[in-house]
C-alpha cells in the first residue's frame, strides 16, 4: 500500500515524536510513514529516539545557515529532497515564515499545548503555555493540532482535546498531563487523518 511520506521537525525531548513512532508501529498511523526527522537543535534527545527507531535524521541549525532565510531554504531543500508529503511540527521551537509555509501549503501540521485560541501565538511555547494557563486561572486546558500557515498558531484547527486543571498543579505537572491525555493521542490521530486525505487526493 502506498503511504504518505512524513517528516517530523523537532527541537527537544521528542515525546511527541515517540508517540508518532509508536503509533506507526501499532497501526494507528497506517496511511503514512515517518521517513525523516529534522532537528534544529544539536543534541536534542529526539534525535536519539529517531536513531533507535532507525529513522533518517538530520540537524539543520539557524546558526550554521547564518540567517532565518537561509535556514528555511536549507529546510525546504532537505524536505523536498526527501520527497516529503506531510511535515509534522512536534515541539519544533522556531517560528517559520511565509516563505516556508507557502512552500508546503496545506502540508504542515503542528501540535500546540493549549486549546487555541487561548495561550497561543508568539512567545507561547513549551512550559510557558502552561504557566500562562495556570496564572490566568482557567479550569480547563488541552491541546490542539492545526495546520500551519504564516500566522503563528493561526492555521485551521484539525483536532482538539480538553484536559482538566487540578488543584495544586504546577506548570510541569500540567504539561505532563496535557501530553499524556491529549497531545500523544491527538497528534497521531490527526497525522493519520491528514495522511489519508493526502493519499485520497483531498489535499493537493
Ligand atoms: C510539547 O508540549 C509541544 O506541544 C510543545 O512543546 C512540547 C514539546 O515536547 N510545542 C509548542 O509549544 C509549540 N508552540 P516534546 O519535544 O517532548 O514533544
Amino acid at each position: 500500500m502506498k503511504k504518505a511520506k512524513i517528516a517530523v521537525l523537532v527541537s527537544g525531548g521528542g515525546t511527541n515524536l515517540q508517540a508518532l513512532i509508536d503509533a506507526e508501529k501499532s497501526g494507528i498511523i497506517n496511511s503514512g510513514e515517518i521517513v525523516l526527522v529534522v532537528s534544529n537543535k544539536v543534541g536534542a534527545y529526539a534525535l536519539e529516539r529517531a536513531e533507535k527507531a532507525r529513522i533518517s535524521h538530520v540537524i539543520v541549525t539557524k546558526a550554521e545557515c547564518g540567517s532565518q532565510s537561509a535556514f528555511e531554504e536549507k529546510l525546504i531543500s532537505v524536505l523536498k529532497g526527501a520527497g516529503v508529503d506531510l511535515i509534522v511540527l512536534a515541539g519544533f521551537m522556531s517560528i517559520l515564515s511565509e516563505k516556508f509555509t507557502r512552500a508546503f501549503a496545506g502540508r504542515i501540521i503542528n501540535v500546540h499545548p493549549s486549546l487555541i485560541p487561548s495561550f497561543c501565538g508568539k512567545g507561547y511555547y513549551g512550559l510557558r503555555v502552561h504557566e500562562a494557563a495556570l496564572s490566568y486561572g482557567v479550569k480547563v486546558t488541552g491541546a490542539t493540532v492545526h495546520f500551519v500557515n504564516e500566522v503563528p498558531d493561526g492555521g485551521k484547527i484539525i483536532m482538539q482535546k480538553a484536559v482538566e486543571i487540578k488543584e495544586g498543579d504546577t506548570p510541569e505537572i500540567l504539561q505532563k498531563r496535557v501530553m499524556e491525555e491529549a497531545e500523544w493521542k491527538i497528534l497521531p490521530e490527526a497525522t493519520e487523518k491528514i495522511c489519508k486525505k493526502i493519499l485520497s487526493g483531498d489535499i493537493l
